[in-house]
């Protein structure tokens, strides 16, 4: 297919916990990855995600903490949101299950299948909590295995055999909410018949090309039986409301919302930027878009099986081209565990790590088509060996010569040798191999090829020994300095998907910026172009301190169970502290946008028969026109400052309800001017 748009997606993580580098290595780097590449090499592309904020996991932290499960929710999609900021993983949005942009997506989409007929109804047994008065979902049901006779197993599975458990087989069940012993009662739920879209789903996975040989097999896997009708319903009071009459009580499972989670996190990035049907361009254009899911092997079957065969029979919307999903990461050679604080939590690790060095280090172990291992001394090795000694040294020392014999200037080159022009072919090659490499989903060799190069440059400098052609044959110093140059711009370009702050650093010593991709194979640098005269380094060594400090993390004492946080202190402001707070009623008057300052609105507002100048960041939420005439409350005796050359005279008050404001009017038009106390 030849695409006009690259929709990119990656799982949406549960908030319901922290997310470890684990699930970076799976769904998110390597999205990133191709997306900072396709970016480059001048394609139109969206890359979307947001948290999923649904299901049972998270109303059961939420019992355990005393908290609501939105609470749960708010704290862990902003610890994700934040980490994967701050990884520099590029999201053109990072949305949340729970907005309402979603809930209306996902019940038109349920609503669009029960309206076509493509949804059945049916009765099934559910254990129900008599004193709770409502059904368990299978976590909340606990009681003895029927496969191994431990008392303690959960009615989805029992974690002393690991065998799957059929809640109502369950030995003295009892609910894990109340500890009632619950009863089988009948409730009866909407299906998708996935069994009917078989045919489809076969040709669909037997006509895409150059899907990874385990994701292949694992959806083949699947068509030796017929596949089974799911329940897209469940009994709890968390989750979207089937939107259907006399269904009180009844949700979206949420393995039906969450990939609908795409679509309405699309939606929200189009209204956000003022163009709010923008986001047909990407799920309705079938031709023109080519969607990608990145996801771990555990989410093969959602994403190349079952919201196919739901957008397909919906009608309206695109299906994956490519599910590249990525096997599992192990740490220090066992699985991550959150029980035992095995793990390395994303958050955390930022606070001690670089985003480059931990970025570098997950490429290079990526599990793509085989289970991955990270280990804390390979990781000093790779970044000391490769980083550092390879492709840092080589940029360092091409720059401090170039500072220190050519006034900071790249000389003039002179005829090529062949051992130039080899290392020159080389470059040539460098972004259409990297870039095919990336196009198919082969983050790891496409890191080692760039690092193959700056390691061919490495010898090449070594070999032509500059330090002694400056004494020697200037002139022939002069050329091997030049196609050393060449060499770090080059690589500066390819380096970029992987490693975005040292392509910043590096453009910076290089003074260059923006080059795309396609660019990067001719040489980059004329005679003469400046460069940073002291170059500083793009990286910086790892101790064995470092190293034996993770390790014992690794090894204290589990924190499994999360612990309800204290309640802060209240903080107090005296009476008269409030009172220096003049607040007043003002009425808008205008209002307008402000050139190149996408955010700021400028408003003139009357304030009991004064004028006033004001700037509030609300030019995403509010267009100007919708404000003239309002009454609002503004903080009337704060300091005046200048925001883009015009002077802000107050500020007005807005509550924020995650990345949306709402303004505060008055309860009905009042007189501007009026103290608000
Ligand atoms: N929350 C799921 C997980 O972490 C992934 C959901 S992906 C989506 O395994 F497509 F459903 F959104
Ligand atoms: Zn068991």
């Amino acid at each position: 297919m030849n695409p006009q748009r690259y929709l990119v997606t990656s799982a949406l993580p549960y908030a319901n916990g922290p997310i470890h580098i684990g699930h970076v290595a799976g769904a998110y780097l390597p999205a990133d990855i191709y997306v900072r590449y396709l970016r480059a090499s001048g394609r139109e592309v969206l890359y979307i995600c947001g948290s999923d904020e649904y299901g049972t996991a998270i109303t059961e932290t939420a019992r355990k903490l005393g908290k609501t499960a939105l609470e749960v929710a708010d704290q862990y999609h902003a610890v994700i949101r934040d980490g994967f900021a701050a990884l520099g993983i590029s999201f053109d949005n990072f949305s949340r299950t729970s907005r309402a942009v979603h809930t209306e997506t996902a019940q038109e989409f349920f609503t669009c299948l029960h309206d076509k007929g493509l949804l059945h109804e049916q009765s099934t047994q559910q254990l129900y909590d008599p004193e709770l008065g409502k059904f368990l979902a299978d976590r909340q049901v606990r009681g003895t295995c029927y496969h191994c006779g431990d008392e303690n197993a959960a009615g989805d599975q029992c974690e002393k055999c690991g065998k799957d458990i059929e809640p109502l087989k369950l030995v003295n069940p009892r609910s894990a909410l109340s500890g009632a012993t619950p009863e089988p009662r009948e409730t009866k739920h909407w299906y998708f018949p996935l069994g009917d879209w078989q045919p489809w789903l076969k040709d669909y996975i037997g006509s895409r090309q150059g899907w990874r040989p385990h994701v292949l097999g694992f959806c083949e896997s699947w068509f030796t039986e017929e596949l089974r009708s799911r329940a897209v319903t469940r009994d709890l009071d968390w989750g979207i409301p089937v939107p259907l009459p006399d269904h009180e009580g009844k949700v979206l499972y949420v393995w039906f919302d969450a990939p609908i989670g795409y679509i309405s996190s699309t939606k929200e990035w189009a209204a956000q930027r003022g163009t709010p049907d923008a986001w047909r361009d990407w799920w309705c254009d079938k031709e023109g878009t080519k969607l990608v899911h990145f996801i771990g092997k555990d989410n093969i079957f959602f994403h190349a099986l079952l919201f196919p065969a739901m957008c397909e029979a919906h009608g309206d919307y695109v299906v994956a081209e490519d599910v590249p999903a990525n096997e599992f990461l192990n740490l220090e050679g066992q699985k991550f565990s959150t029980s035992r604080n095995h793990a390395v939590w994303l958050h955390e690790a930022l606070e001690r790590w670089s985003p480059d060095d931990l970025r570098y280090y997950l490429t290079t172990i990526l599990p793509e088509n085989s289970d991955g291992d990270w280990k804390w001394a390979d990781l000093r090795e790779r970044v000391n060996g490769e980083l550092n000694d390879n492709l840092g040294n080589f940029v360092q020392r091409t720059i401090k010569f170039i500072g220190q014999y050519c006034d900071a200037q790249v000389p003039v080159a002179g005829e090529f040798t062949p051992e130039d022009q080899a290392l020159l072919d080389t470059l040539a090659r460098l972004p259409g191999e990297v870039g095919a490499l990336i196009e198919a989903y082969e983050f790891k060799r496409a890191l080692r090829t760039v690092l193959a190069a700056t390691s061919e440059a490495n010898g090449y400098f070594q070999h032509q020994a500059p330090w002694k052609l400056r004494r020697d044959d200037p002139a022939r110093c002069a050329t091997v300095l030049h196609v050393c140059a060449q060499v770090c711009a080059a690589v500066s370009v390819v380096l970029g998907p992987f490693l975005p702050n040292a392509q910043t650093k590096l453009w910076a010593l290089l003074n260059l910026h923006g080059i795309t991709w396609d660019q990067a194979g001719a040489s980059l640098l004329t005679a003469g172009h400046p460069l940073v005269r002291e170059p500083e380094a793009l990286f910086a060594k790892i101790t064995d301190e470092q190293v034996e400090a993770e390790a014992a993390r690794l090894t204290s004492p589990a924190s499994p169970e999360p612990q309800p946080e204290p309640e802060p202190e209240p903080k107090y402001v005296t009476y008269d502290g409030f009172r220096e707070t003049q607040l007043m009623t003002a009425t808008v008057v205008a209002a307008e946008r402000i050139p190149k300052a996408d955010k700021l609105l400028k408003l003139q507002l009357d304030v009991g028969g004064k004028p006033r100048q004001i700037l509030a960041g609300i030019a995403q939420h509010y267009q100007p026109e919708d404000l003239v005439g309002q009454t609002i409350i503004i903080v009337a005796n704060l300091e005046p400052r200048k925001l883009r050359g015009e002077v802000s005279e107050g500020m007005l008050l807005a509550a924020t309800e995650d990345e949306d404001v709402v303004i505060l009017t008055t309860l009905r038009p009042v007189r501007s001017g009026l103290e608000v106390r």
